[in-house]
């Protein structure tokens, strides 16, 4: 790798197995972000970019970020048009709808004529009540999504769940599962071409590493 790359490192949850990734594909990343925006690595082979993970595919997209790891669930969500080099395997969390376990839906029992949908992912969620031509208001929020129902908000939610334990200690229980989703290393399809082999070696890297 000798040309310098430009890379969107998402901060959260997917920020510390990230960080080991690409440390173990040779790119010295520090354990912890702080308030850094960028820094460039000690060996100048890379820029890192710190982002908000929903950031990420607007970077690589327009070309700020030559490439990009992302969660599956934001590829989702973003209109973004990036290329998806790769399946990192790793930030594994399902997208399912869940309910309150007292309504029976997960039962059986029928949806409310026009169903009220609390969601941090409005186009997946509206996509698959679309689907299913459910008739339903999506209501968007931003965090505490389980909290929706539980108070009146919401008839049912469309959120991730990893350990299902926030789930389990609200007495809510899934649904259906609309999706799986993982950590994907992304980049500019322009860019790709223009640093192919590079891009490419980082991509096989981040998958064995
Ligand atoms: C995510 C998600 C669920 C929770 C699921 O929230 O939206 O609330 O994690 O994890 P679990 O199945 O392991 O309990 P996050 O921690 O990102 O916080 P937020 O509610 O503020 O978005």
């Amino acid at each position: 790798m000798s040309e310098r790359l430009v890379i969107g490192v998402p901060k959260g949850s997917l920020y510390e197995e990230t960080a080991e990734r690409l440390r173990r594909a040779g790119i010295d990343v520090p354990n912890d972000a702080g308030r850094r925006l960028a820094v460039v690595t000690p060996d100048g082979r890379a820029e890192l970019l710190f982002l908000r993970p929903t950031d990420v595919p607007a970077y690589v997209e327009f070309g700020a970020a030559d490439c990009g790891i992302v969660g599956k669930d934001t590829l989702w969500e973003s209109e973004r048009s990036v290329s998806e080099l790769a399946d990192l395997g790793f930030g594994k969390c399902r997208l399912v709808v869940a309910a309150r376990r007292s309504d029976g839906y997960h039962q059986g029992v029928r949806y409310p004529t026009f169903l009220r949908v609390a969601t941090k992912f409005k186009r997946s969620a509206q996509s698959y009540f679309s689907e299913r031509d459910v008739p339903c208001e999506i209501i968007g929020l931003h965090g505490s999504v389980e909290l929706a129902p539980l108070v009146g908000l919401a008839d049912v939610i469309v959120d991730l769940v990893a350990t299902g334990n926030t789930l389990r200690e609200h007495d809510m229980v899934v649904v259906d599962d609309i999706g799986t989703t993982t950590a994907r290393f992304v980049v500019n399809p322009v860019r790709f071409r223009a640093k192919y082999d590079a891009l490419l070696a980082l991509a096989r890297k981040l998958e064995e590493a």
